[in-house]
């Protein structure tokens, strides 16, 4: 008897597709990338890859980041960390406009490269660039033996095995996940955190991966959504403070893989142009997870609705106002404030997946995408 291997659906393990079975590991490649850096008990975080003791870290006097694409939204979150968690000036860019701009680097600065793939040419080039101001880069990827690799100064690996899906999903949520450590190490080593905070912020960061299972348990509600939506002409994405780069993730998941026009904007912003779009009937993404700007997201909302569109809210669990105002909400557990980027980010992985696949797309090959991009 002759026996027939598909070795891709094989590789699938029961997952329709590449994306969606990727969605799911990223319970445990979150895990993974915390494998043996964080005590809970003690309060520290461990990183010896990054070859630079605490009397280093405080010279710093800027990050400098530098990403393309999914990364570059990891990165928006990280500036938001090291500024707010450990008082340290960070500025992102873009990478294939960075060597073109004349940057002006100062002493004291450490670069980090974001790269899923440690190839993105766009990347390179930009640190290439930085390298050759002597400034300390550290390379935060996926995959091991990549260029990045051989070229940074330390390396911070994602360790969250391999992505085939040409969306990026648990690359982008383990790259948050070791900004997260970094800018609360850095937080420590600048005294800008207590031990007793972090410990706090290591159980919430170890609860995650399990928050992010519950998500996955109730994907048929995010599903059912989908479809509601999936022949919307445009559709937008709202976040605002640590879910703003997770509004404009949301919106890149959406367009490279269901084709659809999606736009992710600060919510704030939505009064200076871009609610002039809104039309009866347009879905409107809004990450409305408690914390210090939910009650502006409220009054956000509240425009929206006042233009007839609709309101689709990322809320979380224990929120009873927010039925109210949005049209639909789908929840994620009840994290911080700082953390829930982590949880909000998997509900609209969900939405642009179940979205392409009712508007019939090619999920894992998207049209006119590659992997990684090595032109500038
Ligand atoms: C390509 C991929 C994107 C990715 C970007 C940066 O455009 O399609 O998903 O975010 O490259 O890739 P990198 O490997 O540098 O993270």
């Amino acid at each position: 008897e002759k026996i027939e291997w598909d070795f891709e659906a094989a590789e699938k393990a029961g997952y329709e597709h590449f994306m969606l079975k990727e969605i799911h590991e990223q319970v445990s490649a979150i895990h993974n990338t915390l494998a043996g850096k964080v005590s809970e008990l003690e309060g520290t975080i461990d990183l010896k890859e990054l070859s630079m003791t605490d009397e280093e870290i405080r010279k710093l006097s800027r990050v400098q980041i530098l990403a393309c694409g999914t990364s570059w939204h990891a990165g928006l979150l990280g500036k938001y960390l090291f500024e707010q968690l450990a008082g340290i000036h960070c500025d992102i860019d873009i990478c294939s406009e960075y060597r073109y701009r004349s940057p002006v680097i100062s002493d004291g600065t450490l670069a980090i490269a974001i790269t899923q793939s440690g190839e993105t040419a766009d990347t390179l080039a930009a640190v290439r660039e930085i390298m050759s101001y002597n400034c300390p880069t550290l390379a935060i990827t996926n995959v091991v033996g990549s260029t990045i690799t051989r070229e940074a100064n330390s390396v911070l690996y994602t360790r969250a095995g391999p992505e085939i899906g040409v969306a990026a999903t648990k690359t982008f949520s383990t790259q948050l996940t070791l900004l997260y450590i970094l800018a609360v190490k850095f937080a420590l080593a600048r005294g800008k955190l207590s031990p007793n905070y972090v410990k706090g912020f290591i159980t919430g960061l170890r609860k995650v991966p399990g928050q992010i299972q519950q998500i996955l348990n109730q994907k048929e509600a995010v599903k059912e959504c989908a479809e509601n939506f999936a022949h919307a002409e445009n559709y937008f994405f709202l976040g605002r403070h640590f879910n703003y780069p997770i509004a404009l993730e949301g919106a890149l998941k959406l367009k490279e893989i269901s084709y659809l026009h999606a736009e992710g904007f600060a919510a704030g912003e939505l009064k200076h142009g871009p609610i002039a779009l809104l039309e009866k009937g347009t879905p409107v993404v809004t990450i409305a997870t408690r914390g210090q700007t939910y009650d502006k997201v409220l009054s956000n909302i509240k425009e929206v609705k006042a233009r007839d569109a609709t309101v689709i809210a990322v809320a979380d669990n224990k929120d009873t106002e927010i039925g109210k105002y949005a049209d639909v909400v789908l929840t994620t557990p009840q994290t911080s404030e700082l953390l829930s980027p982590l949880l909000s980010v998997v509900v609209l992985q969900l939405l642009a997946y179940y979205t392409a696949l009712a508007r019939g797309c090619s999920i894992d090959k998207p049209r006119n995408l590659a992997k990684s991009v090595t032109v500038e």
